[in-house]
C-alpha cells in the first residue's frame, strides 16, 4: 500500500499574509528598500502614535515616566536579541551616533593602528580619518578575499602590537555582502583587541548574538531591517570595556555633577546616552524588536535570503543589467546596474509605478567603489513580508523601464 507522506508545517515559517496585513505600507507600495527604512508593523506604529497622544494629553515628562516599563522593556528586548544584559545597552539616535559614540572614546595615540575593511561606510571611515588626522594613529584597510568578503588570514597577519581597534561593516550599505564577522571577533579576542561591529544593515535580517559574533561593540538603527522607528539606534558596549570608554561627550544623564569641579560617569552604557530623546521612537523601537523576535531572527533569515537569492537570479536574467552582490553569504540587498539608464533614473521611474528602490553612490562605500569600479547602482533590499509575486511584479516593471 501507498502511503501519502502529509508535509510537517515547517515551525520556523513565517506567516507572510498575516505580516503583510499586519504591515499598512504593504497596500500601497512594492517596498524594496529595506535597507533604507523599513515599512514598520502596525503595533510599531500603535506604540509609537500612543506614546505621542499621551504627550499631547498628559505631558511630555509625564508621559515618559508613565512609559517607564515600556522603555525598560527596549533595553530588555534589545539585550536578549544581541544576547547581552539591559545594561551593555545605550539607546541613541542612529547607528552613526552609535558608532561614534563608541569609537571616538577610544583611547587612540600616535602609532596605533586601526584595522578597517573595505565594505566600511563613509561616516566610519571619515571618522577614522579623522581620529588618525588628530592622533597621529593610522588606518589600515584588510584587503579582501576572493568572494568580496575581508581576507580573514590576511587579517590574521596584519595583527600586531599596535592594532588599537578592528572597525568591521557586518553588511555594507552597498550590496548583499554579509562579512564573516565571528571570525573576525576571534581573532580580535585572541589577540586581546577590541571590535567594533557595524550591525546597522544587519540588525533585524538575521541571529545577532554578541556571544557568538565575540565583538567588544556593536551599533544599530532602528529603521532598517529592525522595522522600527526613523531616529533611533542603539549601541552595544560588553561590560569589561564600558569603563575603559570615556565617552566623547558627556551630558547629565551621563554623567553626574558630583561637586562644583568633579562629576561621575555613569558605570553602565546609559554612559553614551543623551538625557533627552526621542521617546516615542524608543518605546517603538522596542515593539520592533519584540517583533522580530517573536518571528525568529532565523526564520526571517532564512526567507530574506530565498527572496533575495530569488531577485538576484531574475535580475542576472534581465537584458543589460549587472548585479553586484559580492561575498559568500548574501543577505537581502541586492545592488544592480543596467547598461541602459542610470541608477538615478531607473529609481525615479519605478516610483513613478508605487515601487521603492534606493540608489547607493560610490561615496558611500568608496573603498569598495574605487577598488571595484562601481557606479551609482540601484539597491533593491528585501524583507521576509516580501513576496515572490513582488519581485516577479518589480522585474518584469524594470524590464519596461529599461525599454522604454
Ligand atoms: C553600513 C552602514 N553603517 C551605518 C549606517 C548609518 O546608519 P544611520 O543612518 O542610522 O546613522 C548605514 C546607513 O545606511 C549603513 O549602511
Amino acid at each position: 500500500m501507498r502511503t501519502m507522506s502529509i508535509p510537517m508545517p515547517d515551525p520556523m515559517a513565517i506567516d507572510v499574509e498575516q505580516c503583510r496585513a499586519e504591515t499598512p505600507g504593504c497596500s500601497n507600495v512594492l517596498h524594496f528598500n529595506n535597507a533604507g527604512a523599513a515599512l514598520p508593523p502596525q503595533p510599531v506604529l500603535d506604540a509609537q502614535v500612543g506614546h505621542l497622544k499621551r504627550e499631547a494629553a498628559i505631558g511630555g515628562y509625564e508621559a515618559e515616566a508613565e512609559a517607564e516599563s515600556q522603555l525598560q522593556h527596549t533595553y530588555d528586548a534589545i539585550a536578549r536579541m544581541l544576547d547581552c544584559t539591559p545594561e551593555e545597552v545605550a539607546i541613541v539616535e542612529n547607528a552613526t551616533r552609535a558608532w561614534d559614540m563608541a569609537f571616538y572614546a577610544m583611547p587612540f595615540e600616535e602609532g596605533d593602528r586601526i584595522l578597517t575593511s573595505r565594505a566600511a561606510y563613509a561616516s566610519n571611515h571619515i571618522a577614522c580619518l579623522q581620529v588618525a588626522r588628530r592622533t597621529g594613529a593610522e588606518v589600515d584597510v584588510v584587503p579582501h578575499d576572493e568572494y568580496g568578503q575581508i581576507d580573514v588570514e590576511a587579517l590574521r597577519s596584519m595583527m600586531d602590537d599596535r592594532v588599537a581597534l578592528l572597525a568591521l561593516t557586518h553588511v555594507p550599505t552597498n550590496g548583499g555582502l554579509v562579512n564573516p564577522a565571528a571570525q573576525v571577533g576571534e581573532i580580535a579576542g585572541e589577540a586581546g583587541v577590541p571590535c567594533l561591529l557595524d550591525a546597522c544593515q544587519s540588525a533585524g535580517q538575521m541571529p545577532l548574538s554578541v556571544d557568538e559574533i565575540g565583538c567588544t561593540m556593536l551599533s544599530a538603527t532602528g529603521r532598517k531591517y529592525l522595522r522600527g522607528p526613523r531616529g533611533t539606534g542603539f549601541l552595544y558596549v560588553q561590560k569589561d570595556w564600558i569603563e575603559r570608554l570615556e565617552p566623547p561627550l558627556l551630558d547629565l544623564h551621563a554623567a553626574t555633577w558630583t561637586g562644583p569641579d568633579t562629576y561621575e560617569i555613569h558605570s553602565d552604557a546609559r554612559r553614551f546616552e543623551t538625557y533627552e530623546g526621542h521617546v516615542a521612537g524608543a518605546v517603538g523601537l522596542g515593539v520592533a524588536v519584540e517583533y522580530a523576535l517573536t518571528l525568529g531572527l532565523e526564520a526571517i533569515s532564512e526567507r530574506v535570503q530565498m527572496l533575495a537569492d530569488t531577485l538576484r537570479t531574475a535580475l542576472s536574467g534581465a537584458s543589460g543589467v549587472t548585479v553586484h552582490d559580492a561575498g559568500r553569504t548574501r543577505c537581502g540587498i541586492t545592488t544592480f546596474s543596467a547598461e541602459q539608464k542610470t541608477a538615478p533614473a531607473i529609481q525615479m521611474a519605478l516610483r513613478e509605478h508605487d515601487i521603492n528602490v534606493s540608489v547607493s553612490t560610490p561615496s558611500s562605500t568608496r573603498l569598495d567603489a574605487e577598488a571595484r569600479g562601481l557606479p551609482d547602482l540601484v539597491r533593491a533590499s528585501v524583507h521576509y513580508y516580501n513576496t515572490e509575486a513582488e519581485i516577479e511584479r518589480f522585474v518584469s516593471r524594470l524590464k519596461s523601464v529599461l525599454k522604454g
